[in-house]
């Protein structure tokens, strides 16, 4: 097509004139805390922290626990040993098995102190009664001298029948430096999780960052004019991949649907600026050159025809457009198409006669359907009426409709020269029109509706050889009853 130069409508113009007020907008750097980088950083380091921290804590306090129970049911054994020697032998028999123990080199860590009614020590390893243990069955952890060295015990004193009280306990010094070294070990890690933590929360918000670099360049670049950039894909197929295809797919659609728009409306320029034309000079050389009231008559009436095709045309348009627009779904009725059908067979088959051209209908009594009546006529007319334009006399065109699985199917079939194949999809364009159709009268705009009810009625319009000729298929939904 040799179009004259496209119309802008504003549609490029409009975010060139925005673009320096946001580019302000865009570069002023903004607080740190308004960052999302930062932000989910921050989260990172937080949520990685506290559970190092919670970690580590279990660790070392269910450590020191298993100690501290161990030493408990080491002590309260002895002492249950020691109580039956006292059953069997008495003091003097507690007093040899206290004294084995405190030759017994392997139990170095075993504390016991034997005191008699009177407070007298009777035997032991301490030298004195441990200040503040005063109760017996009471678990103390106390300070002790032993052998003239301090150091700290998990003592119990229990009270023996026949007077007298009995001390044992376990030297912990050896425990609580395992403790020492367990936390500081501990902390040592939870200093290093916390490094680690802040470390990875950086390679979070840089990787966060280069992510997002690549979108917001892209779509600042979109949102200046360059329609055609892309999101680049960096392969992995992550979730930043799929945000990019979709945000790619898109534009992919917005740039079509701009495409289409602008395609429309050179379109309308071109196809309406014809006729326009026409008509003025008619109505100009008219008022030039007309000598009688009759020319002036006749080149008006021309006129008049030139301007109602195209009110015609624009008719057609907006009409398209209310139905892709949907709003008439609201008046959808159920309704058979068969009648319909019959009647539109009767009023082309008198048509096709009179061109020599022979019209094979084979219609179901059945099709029902939830839709638009009017709709649908107008479909089935606009395919009529291209086969009826678009071949030649002599031929057979087929108009059959039949109702399978719930679908009720359309055709129309000629022997004509049919689409070519690179034709077919753009068929349905508003304003297309083959090359080979330029010489047939017509605007381009009725594959357009047909698809467009199609559509409405959540159904297909489909275009296909007919081997030769065209073999156009409406397929709709029936309505289930
Ligand atoms: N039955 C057909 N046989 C051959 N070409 C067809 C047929 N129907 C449609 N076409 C092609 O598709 C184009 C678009 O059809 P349509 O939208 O009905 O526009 P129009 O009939 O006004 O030309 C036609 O111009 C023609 O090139
Ligand atoms: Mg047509």
């Amino acid at each position: 097509m040799n179009l004259p130069a496209p119309p802008n409508f504003g549609v490029q113009a409009e975010p060139r004139a925005l673009a320096p007020g946001r580019r302000k907008r865009q570069h002023r750097s903004r607080p740190l805390i308004r960052s999302a980088g930062v932000r989910f950083a921050l989260a990172y380091a937080v949520v990685f922290g506290v559970s190092a921290f919670a970690l580590a804590f279990s660790i070392w306090y269910s450590t020191l626990d298993l100690l501290q129970r161990q030493v408990e049911v080491d002590i309260r054994n002895d002492a249950l040993v020691l109580d039956e020697h006292y059953q069997l032998g008495g003091l003097p028999s507690l007093i040899a098995a206290i004294h084995d123990r405190l030759t017994d080199v392997t139990q170095s860590d075993g504390i016991y102190l034997l005191e008699d009614a009177l407070g007298n020590r009777l035997i032991g390893n301490l030298d004195t009664w441990p200040n503040g243990l005063n109760q017996v069955n009471t678990w103390y952890e106390l300070p002790v001298t032993r052998d003239h060295q301090s150091s700290v015990a998990l003592l119990r004193a229990y009270s023996l029948p026949g007077g007298g009280e009995l001390l044992v306990g376990r030297d912990v010094t050896a425990r609580d430096k395992l403790r020492n070294v367990l936390r500081d070990g501990l902390l040592w890690a939870l200093g290093l999780m916390f490094a680690l933590g802040i470390l990875g929360a950086f390679l979070v918000r840089s990787l966060f960052r280069r992510m997002m670099r690549d979108i917001s360049t892209t779509t600042r670049a979109i949102a200046r004019g360059d329609l055609a950039r892309r999101i680049p894909l960096t392969g992995d197929g992550d979730e930043f991949d799929e945000l990019a295809t979709i945000i790619n797919d898109m534009l992919d659609r917005i740039s079509r649907l701009m495409d289409g728009v602008r395609q429309v409306s050179n379109a309308i320029a071109h196809d309406l600026r014809t006729p326009i034309t026409r008509a003025r000079t008619r109505l100009e050389d008219a008022s030039l050159h007309a000598h009688s009231a009759e020319d002036l008559q006749s080149a008006i009436e021309r006129a008049t025809l030139d301007l109602d095709g195209i009110v015609g045309v624009f008719e057609a348009l907006l009409r398209i457009a209310e139905i892709e627009a949907g709003s008439r779904r609201a008046a959808f009725a159920p309704i058979d198409l068969a009648p319909m059908l019959h009647d539109m067979d009767e009023l082309y088959r008198a048509v096709a006669e009179e061109r020599g051209l022979t019209l094979e209908t084979r219609i179901e009594p059945r099709l029902p359907l939830l839709g638009d009546r009017d709709l649908v006529q107008q479909a089935v007319a606009n395919l009529l009426d291209n086969a009826l334009k678009f071949t030649e006399p002599g031929t057979v065109i087929g108009f059959t409709a039949r109702l399978e699985e719930a679908v009720i199917e359309i055709a129309i079939t000629d022997r004509g020269p049919g689409i070519a194949e690179p034709d077919r999809a753009r068929a349905t364009e508003r304003f297309f029109r083959a090359e080979s159709a330029r010489s047939t009268a017509g605007s381009g705009l009725g594959l357009a509706l047909v698809a467009a009810v199609a559509q409405l009625h959540n159904g297909t319009l489909l275009l296909a050889d007919n081997d030769p000729g065209l073999r156009a298929v409406i397929t709709l939904p029936a309505r289930s009853s």
